[in-house]
């Protein structure tokens, strides 16, 4: 399984053949500008939320790729509407898909598409491939449903929001990976804009002191589990 960053809390996921995208929100990061969504693969998209940060490119993505969009059913219905392909879920829900199992999971937060209307429950999701298996928390506070998730699998790696005011802070997603039983984890949702600045050594160091390892990709950056 080979997970690339591409910028705020969008994450490219390689199965075998299969190309995952989740949240994909790149024509709107300044910091992302060297990534292409013309050129990005999709066989599915995974989108978290409704939130703006989170969907921007997903319809034109979707349009030029023929990607599934994998959400909540109301997200899903959305897409739905506009003519894309979709596959509906709800918390607590688990698929077997191509390439692997998809769970969708609580998170703690909100999810109105950017003109208001209602974008479901947010989530996050649980993605088993190639005897891997990683959680994606999506944007969350810290919350004891996480507990929940290694009940029944083992975590390869917890992908994280760190950057604070809108999701979890450092503090907080250092509790989280306890919660979730897994030492290793990729940071994300932080430094795109002011609100989520984050101290990246500081962080490091926070997560290292309690014998966790805290990864901060490059955008554009990968990591194969
Ligand atoms: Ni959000
Ligand atoms: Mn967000």
């Amino acid at each position: 399984m080979k997970i690339t960053f591409y910028g705020h809390a969008c994450l490219g996921i390689q199965i075998k053949d299969i190309h995952i995208l989740v949240d994909p929100f790149i024509t709107g990061n300044e910091k992302a500008a060297a990534i292409n969504i013309e050129t990005l693969k999709a066989d599915y998209i995974l989108l978290t939320h409704a939130h703006q940060d989170h969907i921007l490119d997903a319809e034109a993505i979707a349009k030029r790729t023929g990607a599934v969009i994998v959400s909540n059913y109301e997200i899903v219905l959305h897409y739905q509407g506009l003519g894309l392909e979709g596959h509906p879920m709800n918390h607590g829900g688990s698929w077997d898909f191509e390439f692997g199992t998809v769970k969708y999971v609580n998170a703690v937060h909100t999810s109105s598409f950017p003109d208001g209307t209602y974008g479901g429950q947010p989530g996050g999701f649980v993605i088993e491939g190639e005897h891997k298996t990683i959680y994606i928390a999506g944007d969350t506070a810290l919350t004891m449903d996480m507990k929940l998730i290694p009940m029944q699998t083992k975590l390869d790696l917890a992908i994280l929001p760190i950057g604070d005011n809108f999701t979890m802070g450092v503090n907080d997603a250092i509790l989280a990976s306890d919660f979730v039983a897994c030492d290793k984890v990729l940071g994300y949702h932080f430094d795109t804009f002011g609100y989520i600045e984050v101290d990246h050594a500081d962080a490091k160091r926070k997560f290292f002191d309690k014998n966790k390892d805290l990864m901060l990709l490059d955008i554009g950056e990968s990591v194969t589990l």
